[in-house]
């Protein structure tokens, strides 16, 4: 089994070898942090999206979708807070000149004290075996203490300084601690600047004119500015929600990890509209109701956990995040956030329109309460993918390389070959295509012996091949075979519609 380091690394190269992931404008050398899906990719990603929407939408008689503009009117940032309070931390090397997130710097420092005491709790699990309490060694024991103590006071400074606007105690800080450039080892730092994250560009052709806009940094606005027209020409009662798919943009300074933190991005958001003071209970419901729809997809129970907000962005008043076990560990893949009255609020004071709901049942008007669900389609992505490929050694020794993409999101479903390129076989073939086309995506692959292309389907994430041979021609039976047990069953071709759907629809996997 490869370690983390080298998984990903297969994973990105796997990615661009399948068609799933290019790197932008690559035979201009690219542009850091931003990607392109390639022809398995679009398909997945699409497939993700689907089953993101079905269960939103269509499983909930009280959610509606909306596909707002990515350009909107300069005053929404400026309402939201992303004009004033968007920002990162910067804060450069004076030899080394590169910039880095000053807070940033300063987890991964905090980030090793813990690892630090990991290796610790390991050792002594060595030591002990069986008898081994951890809850009462990390409590007890004098160097873990330490770590850990010393871990919580950092972040909590940094925490504190930071909501201050404190930023000469955030370079006093990595000053303290020593920190290095990771790069030159240089502990020459500048001060520590705010910079906002927000893509700026223009609307209108005279430099004069050109009213400053901004790209999208969260698909969230175009909800909250939609509000009141959803509300009325949907007749939506409290509660209720609007979801959204599309594109969001941040100038991200820190942009690794491949698809994880890119500059182009796209969100997966929902807003759901609720009384003030249900907004708690809601916000349960929806965090139970989203590792709900991520565990359906069966990538490992265990590679999910809760993340609660101890320091809360001003606007919420509860917020966790989903984290996802990804290959270079456990990180953020999905926000659910109680957003209070906050947004609807303050477009009201910018706008000065109304954003209220009149409530029938308490006969009165309020500015609705926001729970948020908030996940980022291309991380999801990347959770499927990194999850999904392995690689195997088989019963005779061999080893095959599978990506065991969950059926419902694989880009093609079926890879339909003949035998041999002759004796009617393709034509046979074609006519399975013409079967399925309608309502899947499946190819047609009759190059090379059937064994390669057995391989080529498992490396590209096909959950079935549908092989027709001699006996075709006689019973009109072909094998199918399945890329997770790489079992193979004798089918009629009339009952391969019927088969597949059993495996592969929204109602089996959203129900699961
Ligand atoms: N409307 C709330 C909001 O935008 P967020 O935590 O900033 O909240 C939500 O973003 C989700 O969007 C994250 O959980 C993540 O999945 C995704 N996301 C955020 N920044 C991203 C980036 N630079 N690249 C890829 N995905 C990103």
């Amino acid at each position: 089994m490869a370690n983390n380091d080298d998984h990903f690394k297969n994973v990105i190269s796997h990615a661009k070898e399948y068609g799933y992931i290019f790197g932008s404008s690559e035979i201009y050398d690219g542009l850091s942090a931003v990607y392109d899906y390639g022809q398995n990719g679009v398909e997945l990603k699409k497939n993700i999206r689907e089953y993101w929407w079905r269960s939103m939408v269509y499983m909930h008689q009280n959610i509606v979708g909306l596909d707002a503009s990515i350009l909107m009117h300069p005053t929404t940032w400026k309402a939201s807070g992303h004009v004033d309070a968007f920002n990162d931390p910067l804060i450069d090397n004076k030899d080394s000149k590169k910039r880095y997130r000053a807070d940033v710097l300063i987890e991964e420092y905090a980030e090793k004290l813990e690892q630090k005491a990991q290796k610790e709790i390991a050792k002594a699990k060595k030591r002990f075996g069986d008898d081994f309490d951890e809850e009462q060694f990390v409590t007890t024991h004098p160097r873990v203490v330490r770590y850990r103590t010393e871990q919580k006071e950092i972040l909590q400074r940094m925490a504190r300084s930071l909501e201050a606007e404190d930023l000469a105690d955030v370079k006093a800080l990595i000053e303290e601690l020593e920190i290095a450039d990771p790069i030159s080892g240089s502990r020459e730092w500048t001060d520590v600047r705010q910079f906002n994250l927000m893509f700026g560009t223009k609307l209108g052709a005279s430099a004069d004119s050109a009213t400053q806009l901004y790209l999208r940094p969260e698909t969230a606005q175009g909800i909250f500015v939609n509000f009141l027209n959803v509300q009325k020409t949907g007749r939506m009662k409290i509660p209720f929600g609007i979801a959204q798919t599309g594109k969001a943009f941040r100038n991200e300074i820190v942009a690794r990890q491949f698809i994880f933190r890119m500059r182009e991005f796209e969100q997966m958001e929902m807003q759901f509209f609720v009384r003030p003071g249900e907004e708690l209970k809601w916000y349960e419901y929806w965090k139970e109701t989203r590792l709900k729809w991520h565990l359906s997809l069966g990538l490992g129970e265990e590679n999910y956990r809760f993340h609660d907000h101890e320091k809360l962005a001003h606007y919420a008043n509860a917020a966790a995040d989903i984290e996802f076990n990804f290959p270079f560990g456990f990180k953020e893949l999905e926000g659910i956030h109680s957003r209070t009255d906050f947004d609807l609020k303050a477009h009201e004071e910018h706008s000065g329109k109304k954003l209220q709901f009149f409530d029938p049942e308490l006969k009165e008007s309020y500015v609705p309460y926001v729970v948020e669900t908030s996940i980022g389609l291309d991380r999801m992505f990347l959770a499927v993918l990194s999850n999904a490929l392995q690689e195997e050694t088989l019963e005779d020794g061999n080893t095959r390389t599978v990506m065991k993409i969950p059926s419902i999101l694989a880009p093609v479903k079926a890879a339909i070959f003949p035998l041999l390129k002759k004796d009617g076989l393709p034509e046979i073939a074609e006519e399975i295509v013409e079967l399925l086309k309608w309502d899947y995506n499946v190819l047609y692959d009759e190059k090379d012996a059937v064994g390669r292309r057995y391989r080529r389907q498992d490396a590209a994430g096909t959950p079935y091949c549908i092989t027709v041979d001699h006996q075709t021609k006689e019973d009109r039976t072909v094998t199918l075979r399945d890329r997770d047990t790489m079992e193979q069953e004798r089918i009629a071709i009339e009952d391969l519609p019927q088969r597949l759907r059993k495996s592969i629809s929204f109602q089996s996997w959203l129900t699961t």
